[in-house]
């Protein structure tokens, strides 16, 4: 028997697929009130692309993308994420030129060649939003809220990490700082942080090795050493989030494996999912589009990862939906066939194709979860009625056949 690969899952019980499509729901519905419009791009794109965005001293370039040459020996790698995608498809159009804000949001599968564990795949799916053209910290708070907002109407509790990561005028002198502090505990630290010295020193602050997060307790804090910008903008936004009740924890090493943030980053984290317990992360990106070749233009977004949530989503009490057609007689099967057709043009619709006894057909339309079970037997046959039972409500009526 063929397998799926390791580290990629099939969405296929009746439980988990509608909590996946209740998921996708609630959150294009938020999405959609926060202003943002739905965006597709490739799920294969040019390897360049995310070595540019994402970076090559990240761990996900680095080690985890599925890359490969084309048979037109293109190099080129299935998506790792979706940013960068986002903002390629930006700059490809122009939109870096229309002197408007623009908020999109996407949705679908991403790959990371990472070891599968419980809340960690291979190809797993993210629900995101990028949103271009605002610089106001307003925006970065509305960001945060619309997360907040989209765990709060699917019941999913969470605490929020935030930092602020500087810019172009703080970020350099801050990476001399804690270079020089690396150098000094050279002899302390693990081969990693020793590695990523050399590459991208912060991201040294979120080190695995509980003996190098020891010795980074003392290490300098860019919190307090960032440009008068940086801190005044990393004030109101905190204001902000007071004033709408947003709880949030502040963390200094908090750095995001990614390496195209710039001031803002954040981290929404779950406790009643174990180990890999980040189930979206985010933050400003103010010189991505430019990196990829577009206009400056800032930038902020997030991504949910929807697979941690599987288990922390809290599903209406009953989902039940629409109708189960079946029919008890050989002769009612065309005109319940002609009933349940016409049923669809605005509701989701079962139908039982063989004659069967009601006991079989209620079982069936319980199946399918259907919320009405509608029976045709030779009474409604010549009675021009249709035998209703409400599963959610638990009661039954006759119909005449054109009021069903
Ligand atoms: P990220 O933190 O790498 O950010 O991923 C976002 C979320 O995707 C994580 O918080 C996690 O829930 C989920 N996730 C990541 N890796 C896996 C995995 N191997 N298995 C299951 N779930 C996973 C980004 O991807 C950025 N593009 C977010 C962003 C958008 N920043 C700005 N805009």
């Amino acid at each position: 028997m063929i397998r799926s690969l390791r580290g990629m899952n099939d969405t296929l019980e009746i439980e988990d697929s509608q909590r996946f499509r209740y998921f996708i729901e609630t959150a294009t519905r938020v999405a959609t009130n926060y202003g943002f419009r739905f965006i597709q791009t490739p799920q294969l794109e040019e390897t360049a692309l995310f070595k540019r965005s994402v970076g090559e001293s990240s761990d996900i370039v680095g080690k985890e993308m599925y890359q490969f040459t084309d048979k037109g020996d293109n190099d080129v790698c299935l998506r790792p994420e979706g940013t960068a995608g986002v903002v390629r498809a930006f700059v490809q159009n122009k939109y870096d030129r229309q002197d408007q804000t623009h908020r999109l949001f996407y949705h679908g599968s991403m790959f990371r060649y990472e070891r599968p564990q419980k809340g960690r795949l291979r190809q797993f799916h993210q629900f995101g939003c990028e949103s271009f053209g605002e610089s106001s910290v307003l925006e970065d708070a509305s960001l945060i809220l619309m997360v907040r907002d989209i765990f709060t109407a699917l019941g999913i509790n969470f605490t929020l990490k935030l930092n602020s990561l500087g810019d172009t005028n703080c970020m350099p002198q801050y990476r001399e700082t804690l270079i020089k502090f690396l150098d000094s505990n050279e002899e302390h630290v693990c081969e990693d942080c020793l590695r990523r010295k050399g590459t991208n020193p912060i991201r040294v602050l979120d080190c695995k090795n509980s003996h190098c997060q020891e010795i980074y307790a003392d290490a300098p804090k860019l919190m307090q050493n960032l440009c008068e910008g940086c801190d005044t903008d990393f004030k109101a936004l905190t204001d902000l989030l007071d004033e709408h009740g947003m709880a949030y924890e502040i963390d200094t090493h908090l750095v995001r494996g990614l390496d195209y943030y710039s001031k803002t980053a954040f981290e929404f984290i779950s406790t009643e999912i174990g180990a890999q317990s980040a189930i979206a992360g985010g933050g400003r990106y103010d010189r991505l589009v430019e990196f990829l070749d577009g206009r400056p233009t800032p930038a902020i977004g997030f991504a949910i990862g929807i697979e941690r949530l599987m288990e922390l989503i809290k599903m209406p009490e009953d989902t039940r939906e629409g109708y189960y057609f079946g029919a008890m007689d050989e002769n009612a099967i065309n005109k319940m066939y002609k009933l349940g057709m016409q049923k669809r043009s605005n509701h989701k619709v079962t139908i039982g194709y063989k004659a069967r006894n009601l006991k079989a057909h209620l079982k069936a339309a319980d199946k399918a979860n259907a919320r009405y079970c509608a029976i045709l037997g030779e009474n409604e046959l010549n009675n021009n009625t249709v035998w209703v039972k409400d599963l959610q409500e638990k009661t039954e009526s006759e119909v005449p056949q054109d009021k069903i």
